[in-house]
């Protein structure tokens, strides 16, 4: 027969009288067949290769060594504790894959001694229902070692915020993400372990005066290279500070160190949208958070929370959320809307609506209730510490 013969095993398997003609009837179909076959067969070849090329990109982000990565937060009292529980929560909610680790001091346990006890509590619902791994520290203070504080007497974070560079000795991981803990996490923020290797990256405090060049590197954020050597070069830099003349004085701390240190190298990560602050709702200047004057960027406060994916509470002199908000202050301080002390505006919403968030959640997991509102002109007169109006807490 024909040069396709070879390939008529159809033949075989029609009834014996039929064959001869099956064959003919075939025949004249089967070159067309063929050709449609391999042309069949080319199509998926070529959508085999399309996916399976396209898997092998994806894999580079599906193959990650999540457990070589973790964030960190760490606890200096009862408050700081319920806060870092309250960023593993979301990162568990939000869907992260990394790792999480809470440095706390080690003259902490775990053993919940009565049922205000709520720092073991704590503790023990981060491990048992975030998968939070604990890491107990010796807590650093700018003037040797710090102390622990308790509910009643909550540590001076600032005066300790130096304890969040012990996250350079957690040398179990490749990189650590340092988030503070006065924050609201709107997303994860897993794709930044992605980014190309740096000994560190952190945004710029985009708030503070750029007037005098670029403002100076935040530590609200930091992706870091553990690096126990790193730690023991910033505190030898820190007590060499202290030794000066009125070292003890001049505020000199963990961003000042990490400035000094990485001011010139670290790896910028924007600011918009890792480290919005919550006073951008109250301000009439956006620009410094858009990056350009209104033509380029023009404000809009649903756009601006909807890309965000961390808000740093910061509305000196107002507290930080878990502590009740001065009826006075609250009037005085709220988002202005236009000068319209009446009526409402979606900075307006929006601004509250982050706080009275916080306060649910913190009610939520934390089962604490929020600390009563100080007095607004002891506040204002800087009496709640002057953490932001040095661009920091
Ligand atoms: C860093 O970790 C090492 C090993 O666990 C420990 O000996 C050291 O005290 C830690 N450094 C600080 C400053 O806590
Ligand atoms: C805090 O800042 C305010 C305003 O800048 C200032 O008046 C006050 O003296 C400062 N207080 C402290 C304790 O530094």
């Amino acid at each position: 027969m024909s040069s396709w013969n070879g390939y008529d095993s159809d033949d075989d398997y029609l009834p014996a009288g039929q064959r001869g003609r099956g064959a003919q009837e075939t025949s004249p179909r089967w070159p067309f067949r063929r050709s449609r076959t391999l042309a069949l067969v080319g199509i998926v070849i070529v959508i085999l290769v399309f996916y399976t090329s396209r898997g092998r990109h994806h894999s580079t982000t599906n193959d990650v060594d999540w457990s070589s990565f973790a964030y960190s937060q760490y606890a200096t009292d009862s408050a700081t504790v319920c806060n870092a529980v309250m960023v593993f929560e979301a990162l568990h909610r939000l869907g992260s894959k990394a790792e999480r680790v809470l440095l706390y001091p080690e003259e902490w346990d775990t053993t919940v001694e009565s049922a205000w006890d709520r720092d073991s509590q704590l503790l023990n619902l981060a491990t048992l229902k975030y998968k939070v791994k604990l890491h107990p520290i010796k807590l650093l203070a700018v003037n040797g070692e710090g102390r622990p504080g308790t509910f009643d007497k909550p540590q001076q974070t600032w005066d300790t915020s130096i304890t969040k560079l012990l996250s350079f000795n957690l040398t179990d991981y490749d990189r650590v993400l340092h988030l503070d803990s006065d924050i609201t996490l709107l997303h994860h923020l897993d794709e930044l372990f992605l980014l190309p290797k740096a000994p560190i990256a952190m945004p710029r405090a985009y708030w503070w005066d750029a007037s005098a060049g670029s403002p100076p590197l935040t530590s609200l954020l930091m992706l870091l290279e553990p690096n126990p050597q790193e730690l023991a070069n910033m505190l030898a830099t820190l007590h060499a500070w202290s030794e000066q003349p009125d070292g003890g004085k001049r505020d000199k701390y963990d961003m000042d160190l990490l400035n000094a240190r990485f001011g010139a190298s670290a790896l910028v990560l924007p600011h918009r949208p890792y480290a919005m602050l919550s006073a951008e709702f109250r301000t009439h200047e956006h620009s410094a958070y858009l990056g350009g004057p209104p033509d380029i960027a023009p404000w809009d406060p649903d756009r601006a929370l909807a890309e965000a994916k961390l808000v740093h509470y910061s509305d000196w002199p107002l507290p930080k959320p878990w502590i009740m908000w001065p009826w006075q202050g609250l009037k005085e301080m709220q988002p202005d809307c236009g000068g319209s002390k009446e009526g409402t505006c979606r900075e307006r919403v929006i601004w509250k609506d982050l706080y009275d968030d916080f306060r649910a959640r913190r009610k939520d997991i934390c089962k604490i209730l929020s600390v009563p509102a100080p007095d607004w002109q002891w506040l204002k007169s800087g009496g709640g510490g002057n953490g932001t109006a040095q661009g920091h807490t």
